[in-house]
């Protein structure tokens, strides 16, 4: 017999779901600390299977991605992206855009030249898409990243100091080049640890293709499971 997944009922799910308008990770975390690391919660088209911790993030992004999909998981970013974009599509498609680009030097000129193993170049709408894209995904993340380093970095302000020193030791005072990025060893530390402990994102999700088990439980095919990058940091143990 099935084993019956943990999750809040009745009030509780009220309770929680007070939380999760306002602050939806400690919602999480507090889901996480009370059913632990399978858990079911929300209605109708919004239930979802939480898989909370390093187990769930390696079952899932390492050990048997094949059983996961993007395209429905990432379908509410359509209307933005475009239906080709990368950040929402998956399968051989998505291999295809992904494929290898010629020598060019900007990002436009990148996929413009882009072409698949039989020479086919990415069509206007793909490169529209991919465009579009990389401003959604790209911009938000990384200016994400920086701000909280620099937050992170001024908390601490011995570290800001080294940071700094680093960077004008390797540049001369003068502008930041690309030649320098890999001579930045102090400063790679600290975007590491600022994007483990701020990550931008802070969640993540998937359709299960197949049904599959995992600690103890069967999640039936066809769930939308979620797990979490910032939760799995910020664990006590
Ligand atoms: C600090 C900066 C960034 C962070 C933290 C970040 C985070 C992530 C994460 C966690 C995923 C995978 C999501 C999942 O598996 O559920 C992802 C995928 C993706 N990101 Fe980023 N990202 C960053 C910067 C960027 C930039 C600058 C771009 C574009 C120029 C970008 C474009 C994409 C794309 C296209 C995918 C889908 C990849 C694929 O399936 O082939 N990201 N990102």
């Amino acid at each position: 017999m099935a084993v019956q997944l943990p999750g809040p009922t009745g009030l509780a799910n009220l309770t929680y779901g007070r939380l999760f308008l306002t602050r939806p990770y400690a919602a999480i975390a507090a889901l996480y600390a009370a059913y632990g690391p399978v858990f079911v919660y929300g209605q109708g088209p919004f239930r979802y299977f939480y898989l909370i911790g390093p187990e769930a993030n390696h079952y899932l992004l390492a050990s048997n991605p094949g059983n996961f999909r993007w395209r429905e998981a990432f379908e509410v970013l359509a209307p933005i992206d475009g239906e080709t974009a990368l950040i929402l599509s998956d399968g051989e498609d998505h291999k295809r855009r992904r494929a290898s680009p010629d020598e060019a030097d900007d990002v436009m000129a990148l996929l413009v030249a882009t072409k698949d193993e039989t020479g086919d170049f990415l069509s206007n709408l793909e490169v529209r898409d991919q465009v579009v894209s990389l401003i959604a995904a790209g911009f938000d993340t990384t200016s994400a990243a920086m701000g909280w380093a620099v937050y992170a970095m001024l908390k601490e302000p011995a570290i800001w100091e080294r940071a700094r020193a680093e960077v004008e030791q390797v540049t001369g005072r003068g502008p930041l080049a690309v030649e320098h990025l890999g001579q930045l060893p102090y400063l790679d530390w600290v975007i590491s640890e600022t994007l483990r402990l701020y990550s931008p994102a802070v969640i993540g999700v998937r359709k299960a293709a197949a049904a599959f088990e995992f600690g103890g439980y069967t999640i039936p095919a066809g769930s939308m499971v979620i797990y979490s990058q910032y939760i799995t940091q910020w664990m006590d143990e």
